[in-house]
């Protein structure tokens, strides 16, 4: 059991889980201030997760419209040692300057209250511009210092491939692709992006890894995920889900008693993905940091690949 790596090519050492800080901030999908926590909440998650030795955490300038930024910025002033701090640009139809990707840096960085951060990613690969035009611009923030590290997120192999292209001719390695993976969402080994990015030497970031709460055991027919997350799922899938968890925690019997939240995060480490659990309260991040420090069998990850396929 390996207990640190390395995060991506010539990149830092780091557990082999980050934290997601989506949540911190946001309203609309979950319901930040609306009390079912707040910012002590996120400080206690915060200050647990620093205990354990984590050191990545992700955030977005559009995660709460730069409130995650924001806090997660007046957290890590208490930190004295060294912190991965990824954020995401948004490529949005009306960034038209050739600045667009530096400026927008500039403010994430203002928001986090850094110099520099270690990981910029494009957050969608959305049109009308192509890849390659923000791939460039980041390039150039690269080269001015303000980033340590380029990923792309949400980026299929195709324009995986001609990210990693771009980047050659500048001698940068392309760091991450970050991407929906779980027990929920097995697209990405399916489709082979999980193999190219390999042969790429691209580390698979993975998010939503608990399926937004749906691997956590506690969502069910009778209790769905509420709002947006309600919509991304039906009654079948939690119908399907009540056995599956079962199947979780009877594997996590064979640990000493780990949840479903615990063998899910890290059947995605077992898939040589790095997951980022997103939390909101101390609760939520000491359960999830007790998926590290061991490791699920071969023949139980076989189970679940072979058993979740009935979730999906
Ligand atoms: N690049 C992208 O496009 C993209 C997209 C999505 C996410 N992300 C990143 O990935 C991170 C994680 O993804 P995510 O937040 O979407 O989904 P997730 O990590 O699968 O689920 C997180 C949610 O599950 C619940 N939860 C977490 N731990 C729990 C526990 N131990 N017990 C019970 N419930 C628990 C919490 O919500 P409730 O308590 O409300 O259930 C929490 O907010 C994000 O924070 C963000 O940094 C990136």
């Amino acid at each position: 059991m390996t207990k640190h790596i390395q995060l991506w090519k010539n990149g830092p050492e780091s557990l082999r889980m980050g934290i997601g800080t989506w949540a911190w901030g946001d309203n609309m999908v979950w319901g930040y201030n609306q009390k079912n926590y707040t910012d002590e909440d996120l400080e206690l998650a915060f200050d647990a997760s620093i205990k354990a030795g984590i050191t990545m955490f992700d955030t977005a300038e559009v995660y709460g419209s730069g409130k995650s930024e924001n806090i997660l910025g007046g957290f890590i002033k208490k930190v004295k040692h060294p912190l991965i701090i990824a954020s995401k640009f948004m490529p949005y139809p009306w960034r038209l300057g050739k600045n667009s990707v530096m400026n927008a840096a500039k403010n994430s960085l203002k928001r986090l209250g850094l110099e520099n951060m270690d990981l910029y990613q494009i957050h969608w690969p959305f049109p009308p511009r192509p890849i390659e035009h923000w791939v460039e611009q980041m390039a150039g923030v690269y080269q001015a210092g303000l980033i340590k590290g380029i990923g792309v997120s949400n980026f299929s192999i195709e324009q995986t491939r001609r990210a990693h292209t771009v980047l050659q001719k500048y001698d940068i390695p392309l760091a991450v692709n970050q991407i929906e993976y779980s027990l929920v969402n097995r697209k990405p080994e399916k489709n082979g992006l999980l193999q190219v990015c390999k042969e790429l030497d691209v580390k698979v970031i993975a998010y939503s890894p608990l399926g937004q709460g749906l691997l956590t055991g506690k969502y069910t027919p009778d209790n769905p995920p509420p709002g947006f997350r309600g919509r991304r799922t039906n009654r079948k899938q939690l119908d399907a889900l009540i056995a599956f968890n079962k199947l979780q925690t009877k594997i996590g019997e064979n640990h000493g008693g780990k949840t479903p939240s615990q063998v899910a995060v890290n059947w995605t480490i077992q898939k040589d993905t790095f997951p980022i659990p997103g939390v909101k309260n101390l609760r939520q991040t000491e359960e999830n940091l007790g998926a590290l420090g061991w490791d699920l069998t071969q023949d139980e990850v076989a189970e679940l690949d072979f058993e979740g396929q009935k979730i999906i």
